[in-house]
Parts: C-alpha cells; sequence; structure tokens
C-alpha cells in the first residue's frame, strides 16, 4: 500500500462518505413509506379489491383508476360500464381480466340484455376465445330459427323472443343484441331450463392499465394520481411516473459521477489510482 497524501485521504474519505451516505439513505427511504392506505377489501363475497379496480366507500380513489371503480351492492362489488351494472364475480389480476355477469340477471326474473355490450370509451375488451349469445327480439310468430330457444317469459304484445348462438337473417325481429358468454360448450342450449340460466356464468373481459408488478418489484405502491390522470408509483421519497427504480439510478448515477472525477485525479496521482481500485474490490 503506497503512502497516501493527506490530500488523497481526504478524496478517500469523500468517496466512502458517498458510498455510505448512498448506502444509508437507500435504506432509511425504503423503511419510510407510511402504512398502506389501499390494502385489499372486499364486499364479503371474497373477491379481494385492489388496483387497477378500488372499491368506492371502503378504498380511496387514487387506489385505482376511475373507470375500476367498483360499489358493494349486497356483498358483491359491481363495476359500471356504459350505463349498464354488472357483477365482478371473479378478478384474475395475474392474466388482467376478470368475470363479470349482468346485474339484471338476478334482480329480474326475466332479464334481457337491452342493448349490445358497449365498451369501446373503456379500458376493457373482450376476451376472444368466448362464445356469442344472440338474442331475437320481438319477433312475428313462427320465426323461431332452428337452434335458438325461445324465452318464454318475455312473451307478449310485441312478439317472441328466442336465444341462439349462431347469427342468422332475423329480419322477422325488431331488434338483436349479441352477447359475449364464456364457458358455453358445443352442445345446443335445449338443455337449459330457462333461456336466460345460459347467461348466469357470465363473460370474461380483459383491462389495460399500466402494470403494477414493475412498481411494486421496487419497493413502491401502485396508485391514480387524480392530478395528472396517470398511473403513479408511489415511493418513499415521492412519486413516481413508473417504478422506484429512478431512485436508485440517481443514487448509482451519482455514484459513477464520483468514480470518474476520482481517475482524472488519478491521472496525476498514481498512488490514488491504486486506492480507487482498492476501494472499488472491497466496498462493492
Ligand atoms: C382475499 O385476501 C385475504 C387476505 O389476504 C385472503 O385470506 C383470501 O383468501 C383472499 N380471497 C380470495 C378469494 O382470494
Ligand atoms: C407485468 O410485468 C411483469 C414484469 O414486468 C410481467 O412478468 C407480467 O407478465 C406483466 N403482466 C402482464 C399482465 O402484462
Ligand atoms: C385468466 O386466468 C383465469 C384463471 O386461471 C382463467 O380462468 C381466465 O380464462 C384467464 N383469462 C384469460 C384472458 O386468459
Ligand atoms: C310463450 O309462447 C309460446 C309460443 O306461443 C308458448 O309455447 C309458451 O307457453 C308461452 N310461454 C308463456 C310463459 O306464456
Ligand atoms: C332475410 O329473410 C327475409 C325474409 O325471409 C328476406 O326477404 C331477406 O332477403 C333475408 N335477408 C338476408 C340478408 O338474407
Ligand atoms: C348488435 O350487434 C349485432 C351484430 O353483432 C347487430 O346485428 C345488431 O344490429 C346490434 N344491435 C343493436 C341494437 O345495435
Ligand atoms: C498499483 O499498485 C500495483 C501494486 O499493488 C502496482 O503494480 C501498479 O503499478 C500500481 N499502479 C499505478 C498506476 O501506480
Amino acid at each position: 500500500m503506497p503512502t497516501l497524501t493527506a490530500w488523497s485521504k481526504l478524496t478517500e474519505l469523500s468517496l466512502r462518505l458517498a458510498l455510505s451516505s448512498f448506502l444509508l439513505s437507500s435504506l432509511a427511504w425504503a423503511a419510510d413509506l407510511p402504512p398502506d392506505d389501499c390494502l385489499p377489501r372486499h364486499c364479503g363475497n371474497g373477491v379481494n379489491v385492489s388496483y387497477p379496480f378500488w372499491l368506492d366507500g371502503f378504498q380511496h380513489s387514487h387506489c385505482g383508476f376511475p373507470s375500476f371503480k367498483l360499489t358493494c351492492r349486497a356483498d358483491f362489488p359491481v363495476v359500471r360500464i356504459f350505463e349498464d351494472d354488472y357483477h365482478v364475480r371473479n378478478i384474475f389480476y395475474r392474466n388482467q381480466s376478470f368475470l363479470v355477469s349482468n346485474v339484471g340477471l338476478s334482480s329480474s326474473t326475466c332479464y334481457v340484455p337491452r342493448d349490445n355490450l358497449s365498451i369501446t370509451a373503456t379500458p376493457f375488451s373482450i376476451v376472444p376465445a368466448q362464445s356469442s349469445l344472440f338474442f331475437l327480439l320481438d319477433c312475428e310468430p313462427n320465426s323461431q330459427p332452428p337452434g335458438y330457444v325461445p324465452i318464454n317469459c318475455r312473451n307478449g304484445s310485441k312478439g317472441l323472443s328466442f336465444v341462439g348462438r349462431d347469427q342468422v337473417n332475423a329480419s322477422a325481429c325488431k331488434s338483436v343484441i349479441s352477447f359475449p358468454i364464456v364457458g358455453l360448450g358445443d352442445d345446443g342450449l335445449e338443455k337449459y331450463n330457462d333461456a336466460l340460466d345460459i347467461l348466469k356464468p357470465g363473460f370474461l373481459l380483459r383491462w389495460r392499465a399500466v402494470n403494477c408488478s414493475e412498481c411494486l418489484e421496487s419497493g413502491g405502491r401502485c396508485r391514480y394520481d387524480a392530478k395528472q390522470s396517470r398511473f403513479s408509483c408511489l415511493c418513499s421519497d415521492r412519486s413516481h411516473a413508473v417504478s422506484c427504480k429512478g431512485l436508485v439510478l440517481m443514487f448509482l448515477l451519482s455514484y459513477l459521477f464520483y468514480v470518474k472525477n476520482f481517475q482524472t485525479v488519478a491521472r496525476w496521482s498514481p498512488h490514488v489510482w491504486n486506492l480507487s481500485a482498492h476501494t472499488d474490490s472491497k466496498s462493492l
């Protein structure tokens, strides 16, 4: 070990100080997050609600995105999608999809969708690989297409209604509504006692939202920033756009800055250069 001048000792000291303050502050900041105010909550039926969803009345609105607001209705979380309410039966956070069924199915004895599912202005999309059902409403007598079953509870002055799975020429009916449905086997629909039982399994929607994993893995918490209408990753120092990694990067850069300055110095002083190599292999 070469003898060190007082000057290079000072430089070594400042490097060590920089390193230890980097380590210390990373530790301190990691421990600095307040208690989590967005822990998963549920309405009683077991579906745990967390980012990007949030449960109105139980969680702060910054816990998720506005279109992912769920409301408890008799033990079930309910999502509103373009003027219609759907029970959220399950949420698959891993593959960003969730299973819903029309609220009307449990509140009305003869529920038929009022309109085609409209999700164009939402962050949701229909999971492909599902079946479609076609509701033929208010049809003329003797217009039942092959493979369709009558919706008897809807008999009335306006005509007859049917449900089936193949798109048919429905010129004999006043309207056609199409709806996705999960897990409909290949068999016909005749096995259903009540044609509307077919709707009960619901359908799967996929969602688009900033993937929370990167923020979580960096030690942060996923939040919605209402002021800027965007995702934010809550870290111990402040909110970041994607993850807390920017924080670590900042420290890394400042560390590299120190090393670089150090090497500039080293060109004049071989002692210091060797100190640098020594310090590097020991501290890192
Ligand atoms: C919901 O979260 C609680 C607590 O973490 C857990 O015990 C429960 O099994 C979860 N329920 C479901 C349906 O995943
Ligand atoms: C989210 O990101 C993680 C890692 O960045 C990845 O493993 C995971 O598949 C992503 N999830 C989705 C649904 O894209
Ligand atoms: C997501 O996972 C669940 C459970 O494993 C599965 O039932 C569902 O079909 C999956 N969703 C998509 C879009 O693949
Ligand atoms: C509805 O109309 C069909 C055909 O006319 C009839 O067979 C069926 O019994 C009716 N159902 C009810 C509930 O009135
Ligand atoms: C549907 O059926 C009606 C009456 O049977 C017929 O006039 C019409 O051309 C058909 N439309 C199509 C697109 O086949
Ligand atoms: C619903 O969608 C089907 C095709 O998927 C279309 O034929 C029908 O006209 C639509 N109904 C309404 C009410 O827009
Ligand atoms: C650094 O020290 C080693 C021995 O530890 C020596 O061989 C080498 O020449 C020194 N480098 C400089 C630039 O003085």
